[in-house]
């Protein structure tokens, strides 16, 4: 495993220098390189025209499909481009023909919009949900999920790490389960894609979503989708246009034979080679090198927490990553956040609505989340936790 080079990682992060930034399941920092490809290219737009940059900017576009290819371990063309993790969601989730009386299979930890989908299916087509119950951990159970299996499960949909804590749900589980059953898996890795190794054919998911902003650390509204080869021509996407399908005749249309028929025409080119970059950034670090420092900054976070008089950490599951959720007795989340906005200190806020079934089950209204990266250090955690118990 390779030994990163914190120093050095922080000189190629600025925002480091002025922030303690503990919102990387927000928006992560940017590394130098990612920032300067996407300058470069906006650059080369303003001098050249944006039709001429794509064209001359091909190499460095295609290299999102091969460097997120190894970084999933798939095959380049089972990858699209999409402007967001819940875009990119949406596009293998309505590409699939639900029917009345079909059933999705999803867990407690579930991110809102995806569950708004299932609410709509089932709106529309009268689809069943059935919601995996947490084993003692809070993880989502494996032998119950396998209990829920109906003849007309059509689809086992679960977030991998949630938004609203460290959670890591057994993915590897769920995926062994679903082929055993011939169901197709969606897999929600928009928290997890950047900071641990996710490697589709371990895991055994058909579809997956990720997003470039967040642990991956690439420009904003960029995402992906992973649809497996041998599922696309079984799947719909809910819109086509010339660049996802070819107007053969005037009746009659083709897809694209790959996983770029989930793409829009326009994009934001920009935005694609600085998420080239910023994947080859992650893969030059390794990601068993990143999620260890991760977890181990996390843990330590957790810990001088817990030690903190008031403060409560809400962080299921067996493993944990790199979010850290947490209650204060005394001040509400919102509060907190403010109050450590005003001392240059991000963090975020999660409410019910964000994850409905599991806020409820928990009793929770809100929670602040401090979710640290591997540019973190162990004296911003100290520090945070100084100014988190020492109100103004
Ligand atoms: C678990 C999960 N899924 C999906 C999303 C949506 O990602 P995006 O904002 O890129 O659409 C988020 C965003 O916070 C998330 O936490």
């Amino acid at each position: 495993m390779n030994e990163i080079n914190i120093e050095a990682i922080r000189q190629d992060t600025p925002g480091c220098e002025k922030l303690l930034h503990f919102n990387n399941a927000g928006a992560a920092l940017q590394p130098l390189p990612v920032r300067q490809a996407v300058l470069d290219h906006l650059e080369l737009e303003n001098s050249v025209g944006g039709y001429r940059a794509e064209a001359l900017a091909n190499e460095r576009l295609e290299r999102f499909y091969t460097a997120l290819s190894t970084l999933l371990n798939c095959r380049p063309d089972e990858l699209a481009y999409v402007e967001n993790a819940t875009r990119a969601w949406d596009m293998a989730f309505y590409s699939i023909g639900f029917e009345a009386g079909d059933r999705i299979l999803t867990a407690r930890s579930e991110y809102a919009s995806n569950f708004l989908a299932y609410l709509q299916v089932q709106k529309r087509h009268g689809v069943e949900i059935d919601v995996i119950p947490d084993d003692a951990s809070g993880q989502l159970d494996v032998g119950a999920m396998e209990d829920l299996i109906h003849e007309r499960t059509r689809l086992i949909s679960i977030t991998h790490v949630p938004t609203q804590g460290g959670l890591v749900n057994p993915a590897q589980a769920v995926g062994r389960v679903a082929r055993k059953h011939g169901i197709p898996f969606l897999l929600d890795a928009c928290q997890s894609v950047g900071q641990m190794p996710v490697d589709v054919q371990k895991i055994g998911c058909d579809m997956l979503a990720g997003t470039g902003r967040k642990f991956l650390r690439g420009p904003r509204a960029t995402g992906f989708l992973y649809v497996r080869a041998s599922l696309l021509d079984e799947l719909d996407p809910p819109f086509i246009d010339l660049h996802a399908a070819t107007w053969s005749a005037v009746d009659r249309y083709e897809w694209r034979p790959d996983a770029r028929r989930f793409e829009n025409w326009e994009s934001n080119v920009a935005g694609k080679v600085g998420l080239a970059v910023a994947v080859e950034y992650a893969l030059n670090l390794g990601l068993e090198a990143i999620e260890h420092r991760v977890v181990r900054l996390a843990e330590q976070l957790r810990q001088q927490l817990s030690a903190l008089p008031g403060i409560t950490v809400h962080d299921l599951g067996e493993n944990r990553c790199g979010i850290v959720s947490l209650r204060s007795e005394t001040e509400t989340a919102t509060d907190i956040q403010a109050r450590l906005a005003a001392r240059g200190i991000n963090t975020s806020v999660s409410t019910a609505p964000w994850a409905r079934l599991d806020m409820e089950q928990r009793g929770l209204e809100e929670l602040l989340r401090a979710s640290v990266h591997y540019y973190n250090t162990g004296d911003e955690i100290r520090r945070f936790c100084a100014a988190l118990s020492s109100p103004d």
